[in-house]
């Protein structure tokens, strides 16, 4: 029974679609990587809420490349009035290349 309950969404994420366009929660592969040490959806935790980067670079057309890079290497500077400067650490190679791009997927389809 539970089976029919979890494919549908795990069918959707892998699919790429966003299902969270009014939701609060992190999705498994978010929780299984890691990122919500650090990562809400609608808030600043330590790094800044995911809604807020979905927000900030909608639109943007290198926006998933750069935030891919982004995540496998880490980096800081762009969130400083949000993180007073603390860095986003490398997920690269903890976290798999495609892992990685499903996750900016996600994150970029928040705000739609
Ligand atoms: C130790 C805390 C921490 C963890 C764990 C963490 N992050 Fe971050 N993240 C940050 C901080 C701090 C920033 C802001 C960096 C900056 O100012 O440029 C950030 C920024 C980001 C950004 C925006 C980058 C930009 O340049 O605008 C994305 C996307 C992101 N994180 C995704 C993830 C993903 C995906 C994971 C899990 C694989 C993750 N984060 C795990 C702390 C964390």
């Amino acid at each position: 029974m539970k089976k029919l309950v979890l494919l549908p969404a795990a069918a959707l994420l892998a699919m790429g679609i966003s299902t969270a366009s009014n939701a609060t929660d992190m999705p498994p592969i978010a929780k299984k990587s890691g990122c919500t040490a650090c990562h809400a959806i609608d808030k600043k935790v330590v790094g800044p809420g995911w809604a807020a980067v979905s927000t900030r670079y909608k639109g943007d057309a290198g926006a998933k490349a750069a935030l891919v890079a982004k995540v496998k290497k880490g980096g800081k500077g762009n969130w400083t009035e949000v993180t007073k400067g603390v860095p986003m650490p490398p997920y690269s190679p903890r976290v798999s290349d495609a892992n990685i791009e499903e996750l900016v997927t996600f994150i970029l389809g928040i705000s739609g």
